[in-house]
């Protein structure tokens, strides 16, 4: 189990059955340098700790019948309390419960959670919680797409990698992400490296101009068609924002 840190680094406060899965991915890459260089903390906690009874039990059938089984409240509840209660202010937490019925987790969404102090996730497995406890602690339920995985680990992986990568001094560049997919409203445009002949292929010729002008206009118009083309929605969402802004200005 990792200790957190004291200082106010931003942390992530995990709750799972599988603490050997973490950092896992987040401990490689971008991810894994900000935590080494404590740019941002694991706190990682056995659910299974936290049962009571002699065989540790974390789960039981679901009343009402049915298959699966579900993690039962009074263990689920004390893990969190233990967290929170270790806690110097719990205000600033976010505390998520990722989930297939979550709110779809989006740019903006990461967004937000890098600017709290840090975040608890409660890893679901089996059929997930009782609803007695995400209602109880207000568990804000996050999906990371419209399918179904074996459990909230590798979404929660998802949640941190996005979260973790905008927290200050993670990126070497610190604009990096303002140009990111998705923090400008469109994809990002395409990119292109050496060699600048590749099997008879050869970049954009306006790439190689050194013209920073009309390379950032075509950059523009690329991720316009790119987006146009492959994510209509998210491209009628960026023209109504712009429309928006005109007519503020207006
Ligand atoms: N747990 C199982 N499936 C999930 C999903 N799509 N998103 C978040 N958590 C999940």
């Amino acid at each position: 189990m990792t200790q957190a840190m004291p200082s106010k680094v931003w942390t992530a406060h995990l709750l799972t059955l599988f603490p050997e899965m973490f950092p896992g991915a987040l401990g490689h890459s971008l991810a894994g340098r900000g935590l080494k260089k404590q740019l941002w903390s694991l706190d990682c906690h056995n659910i299974r700790d936290f049962a009571t009874d002699k065989h540790a039990n974390v789960d039981a059938p679901p009343f009402g019948g049915g298959h699966g089984m579900v993690m039962r409240p009074d263990v689920i509840g004390r893990a969190i309390e233990h967290v929170q209660d270790s806690l110097p202010d719990s205000h600033n937490i976010a505390l998520v419960y990722p989930s297939p019925r979550g709110r779809l987790l989006d740019q903006k969404m990461a967004r937000q959670l890098s600017r709290k102090d840090g975040v608890v996730i409660v890893c679901g497995r089996y059929e997930g919680l009782d609803q007695r406890a995400i209602e109880h602690y207000q568990l804000e339920e996050v999906s990371i797409g419209d399918y179904v995985l074996s459990g909230g680990e590798q979404a929660a992986m998802v949640i941190l990698d996005t979260v973790v990568r905008l927290l200050p001094g993670v990126m070497g560049k610190e604009i990096g992400h303002l140009e990111d997919s998705f923090e400008t409203g469109l994809l990002e445009h395409h990119h292109y490296t050496q060699p600048r002949d590749w099997k008879g292929l050869e970049p954009p010729e306006i790439l190689l101009s050194g013209h920073h002008q009309n390379i950032a206009k075509w950059r523009a118009e690329n991720a316009a068609e790119i987006t146009a083309s492959r994510r209509p929605d998210l491209m009628a969402a960026y023209m109504a924002k712009k429309h928006l802004k005109t007519e503020d200005k207006d």
